[in-house]
């Protein structure tokens, strides 16, 4: 059980309205985003009219870029200023997107219903400090995905980092005309779990800056454990991508229900051609080339 010190809503709640910053052009990511995500769906998944589901939308990154490609969204998060915030970004661009708040551990029983796309996108998962959290989700997430879809999750690649003692993350200097926002992290490890602390200044040209500070805790969950969980939740074809994300660190993660999938993700995976070797069945699977 995870404790309510643990919860991330008070961070999110509180780094809603400066979430944009942590980007050096909000926009631009949010269609770069849905380009990648459009071609991975339109690869993995057996309706060529999928209906999404975003089961950690924050302020709406990746729905919102999917609905401007013409999806059909419904998105949740745990933070109800992210979903206050993804309203109204959704509002402002003129797209119809259920939003609503919602834990990821009870996205079944809370959707009640199925989607072709599941997607919890950008380290969500993480958020989430053991296993038995993360199974908790997985298989609701598996229950809100229909026969021939989708679970993409994305998350950071920690069996390639660095996870001891503190360390400090320079993250962006964002610039607003004359205004500047310098944002950096600290980690600081103990053993998996770490916490973050999101450093933000505010600098407006005054002689004083603003300094604000928010924590939250992360599990250094490795990509061969999502995987382990996943199929433990029931999906299969669990596969590692290497083709999303923000930064440099991001990996994805793509689940496909049961279903003839052997026709499916011919230029994502490319030994899913018809003369390819086939991987065997039901297991984890082999790494994309990063582009
Ligand atoms: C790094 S943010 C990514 C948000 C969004 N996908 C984006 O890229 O802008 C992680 C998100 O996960 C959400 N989150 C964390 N734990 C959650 C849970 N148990 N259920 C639903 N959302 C959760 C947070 O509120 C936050 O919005």
């Amino acid at each position: 059980m995870m404790k309510e010190s643990d919860s991330p809503i008070d961070f999110y709640d509180r780094l809603a309205p400066y979430y944009h910053l942590i980007y050096p052009d909000w926009e631009k990511s949010v269609a770069r985003q849905a380009g990648h995500l459009d071609s991975i769906i339109k690869e993995l998944c057996e309706n060529k009219t999928p209906h999404v589901l975003d089961v950690a939308c924050g302020i709406g990154t990746q729905s919102i870029g999917l609905a401007q490609l013409g999806y059909e969204v419904v998105a949740s998060d745990i933070s109800p200023k992210e979903i206050e915030c993804a309203r109204n970004n959704a509002k402002l661009r003129d797209l119809n997107i259920a939003f609503s708040v919602a834990d990821m551990r009870a996205a079944f029983s809370h959707h009640q219903r199925t989607f072709d796309v599941v997607m919890a996108c950008d380290n969500a998962v993480p958020h989430l400090l053991s296993d038995a959290e993360i199974l908790k989700a997985f298989e609701q997430l598996y229950l809100c995905t229909a026969d021939g879809g989708c679970c993409v999750v994305s998350v950071r690649d920690y069996a390639a980092m660095d996870l001891t003692n503190t360390q400090v993350k320079p993250y962006n200097l964002h610039q607003e005309g004359a205004d500047r926002y310098f944002l950096f992290q600290v980690w600081d490890f103990d053993g998996p779990i770490y916490e973050l602390s999101m450093y933000m200044i505010e600098d407006k040209r005054n002689a004083e800056c603003a300094a604000r500070v928010m924590r939250t805790k992360y599990y250094a969950v490795s990509t061969d454990k999502l995987t382990e969980l996943m199929t433990a939740a029931g999906f299969r074809h669990v596969q590692r991508l290497e083709i999303l994300g923000r930064g440099e660190f991001f990996i994805q993660h793509a689940a496909h229900v049961e279903g003839d999938v052997d026709h499916v993700g011919e230029q994502l995976f490319p030994e899913k051609r018809p003369n390819a070797p086939q991987p065997e069945r039901g297991g984890p699977f082999r790494t994309l080339d990063r582009h």
